[in-house]
């Protein structure tokens, strides 16, 4: 069989060694977010980029038990009481492109935007509008815009300040907040969300857009883990009844099938 090839990681008999850096010293000096980054690009983050990841994974480790991936780790968890790695893999499952998942689709958005203003020689405020009238035309949501409970989300602002002070603010982050500012004109005010303030930063950051949607389950994680062992330590099994309204057909008796002549 061929070996398989990775540049990621490295076993030998007595080392791991992530990227060329034994583990070892890794543990002694480094941050799980180095390793993160390390994992993922190759290379040790500056700074400036570990800071931010940092406030990436920390804007996104929980969102409230009502979250869909929190209330699907707890639904799993009230049922199943000795399997919490299928609690948290339930709560992963529910992340999608409405909840925690819309910063690939709008990463792709901010790339396709930019390329947009490159290829046509426009600003980059120019071609946000086009993007926001192309998806009013097609009836479709923006990734990364609007929130259920937020009309300012203050993790997306922090964001968004700490990218500014760090230097690391760039055109990503530029797309999204045009982005935003056309779509108040053209639809109606709504803030950028953390997935789109993720999915800015991200962008300036060198990442690729998958690393988008991959960046909230690394974060929400903690959170979902959290939720499972809530669960576990402070509520019954079965503690939770979904308020049900049924709109069927009402009782009714099964036809009688003794005359058939169906075999
Ligand atoms: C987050 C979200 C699901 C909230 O939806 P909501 O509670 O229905 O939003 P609101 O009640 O504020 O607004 C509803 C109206 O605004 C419009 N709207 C809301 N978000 C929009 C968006 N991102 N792009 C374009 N229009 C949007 C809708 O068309 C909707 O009108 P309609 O019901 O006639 O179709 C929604 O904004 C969305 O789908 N955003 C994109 C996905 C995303 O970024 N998800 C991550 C959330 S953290």
């Amino acid at each position: 069989m061929e070996p398989w090839k990775t540049a990621i990681t490295d076993v030998g008999k007595d080392t791991v060694r992530i990227a060329g850096y034994d583990i070892v010293d890794l543990m002694a000096s480094r941050t799980f977010t180095d390793t993160i980054f390390l994992l993922h690009r190759g290379r040790l983050p500056s700074v400036a980029e570990r800071r931010l990841l940092d406030a990436a994974l920390v804007a996104v480790a929980d969102h409230g038990p009502s979250a869909p991936c929190a209330a699907a780790s707890r639904m799993v968890a009230t049922a199943n009481r000795v399997a919490p790695e299928a609690a948290v893999a339930a709560g992963v499952l529910a992340i999608g492109d409405a909840h925690g998942g819309a910063g690939l689709a709008c990463m792709k958005v901010i790339a396709d935007g930019l390329e947009l203003a490159k290829r046509e020689g426009i600003s980059i405020e120019e071609a946000a509008t086009r993007t926001v009238r192309d998806f009013r035309e097609r009836r479709d949501r923006l990734p990364g815009i609007g929130h259920r409970r937020h009309s300012t989300d203050p993790r997306a602002q922090k964001l968004f300040a700490l990218a500014r002070e760090s230097g690391v603010a760039g055109e990503g982050t530029a797309f999204i907040l045009a982005v935003e500012k056309a779509a108040a004109e053209l639809i109606k005010p709504m803030p950028v969300n953390i997935d789109g303030a993720l999915a800015g930063v991200l962008h300036d950051l060198g990442f690729p857009p998958v690393f988008g949607k991959l960046v909230f389950i690394i974060g929400r994680i903690a959170g979902l883990t959290a939720h499972v062992t809530e669960e576990y330590l402070r509520e019954k099994a079965m503690r939770i009844h979904v308020p049900v309204a049924y709109e069927g057909p009402p009782p009714r008796s099964l036809p009688d099938e003794s005359n058939s002549d169906r075999t």
